[in-house]
């Protein structure tokens, strides 16, 4: 079944406001091939001016790296759900590691924010993945499939349907180190099979999961010819424009 074929950035804490409008103009500039989504992660206070800058391309959408659990009210510096709906946010990450591990974004925490972006029609981009001694143990599987339990195996089968996943190793984050073809082709394969299990395999084979660890253009293409493989969450090289274009143009 042909999927959708997405390439995500994330900016994470990276880029003055200058120099992310210049990125996302040299991206918006460039030809996107047939049947590819682009997906840029910003940091909040650029949200609004990228969204601006490329309203016009269908295949470009900007995303939130967070948001809050919480509708409203109270909670001094956080940024809603619908906030981001109200200036035509699209898409916002949830579960990233780096928010798992620093930020106590718990399974619990997660399911809220899952909630809170399927109320206002937003796309979780769901990640999962596991640390280096869990992978080293061999029960990488089962650590990813205890996350996916714990959080997005709640959702009614509707919302579900509706994210996109991302495989994030944490071992391969920023370090260099990719996972090999075969380590993310094994991993998003089992999490085809446990989403059929859950659910079924219409659904399984109908949602892209995107990999994520050190992409860069030159692996870009070999891990996205993978058959579970629909496209990548690319950090580092994502703050670049031609680096990020050659990834774009990998499928
Ligand atoms: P790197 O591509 O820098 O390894 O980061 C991956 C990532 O965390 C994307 O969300």
């Amino acid at each position: 079944m042909s999927r959708r074929k997405i390439a995500a950035g994330n900016w994470k804490l990276n880029l003055s406001f200058e120099e992310a409008m210049q990125l996302a103009k040299s991206i918006a500039d460039e030809e996107i091939p047939e049947g590819v989504e682009v997906v840029l992660a910003a940091p909040f206070p650029y949200l609004k001016s990228l969204r601006d800058l490329t309203m016009s391309i269908d295949k470009l959408h900007i995303a939130a790296q967070n948001c809050s659990e919480h509708a409203k009210g109270a909670y001094t510096g956080e940024v809603s759900v619908a906030m981001l709906d109200s200036i035509q946010i699209t898409h916002v990450l949830v579960g990233h590691s780096e928010r798992r591990e620093y930020f106590e974004d718990t399974s619990e925490v997660l399911s809220k924010k899952l909630e809170r972006a399927f109320e206002n029609g937003l796309v979780p981009i769901y990640c999962c993945g596991e640390p280096l001694a869990i992978r080293k143990d061999g029960t990488h599987v089962a650590f990813v499939k205890k996350q996916l339990e714990e959080t997005i195996f709640k959702l009614e089968r509707e919302n579900f349907s509706k994210l996109i996943l991302a495989y994030e190793p944490i071992w391969a984050i920023g370090t260099g180190e990719t996972a090999s073809p075969e380590q993310a082709q094994e991993m998003h394969a089992a999490i085809r099979s446990v989403i059929a299990d859950k659910y079924d395999t219409a659904l399984a084979e109908s949602i892209p999961i995107l990999y994520g660890g050190s992409v860069k253009p030159a692996n870009a293409k070999e891990i996205f010819s993978q058959s579970d493989v629909d496209g990548g969450l690319v950090g580092g090289a994502s703050l670049k424009a031609e680096s990020f274009s050659e990834i774009i143009k990998s499928f």
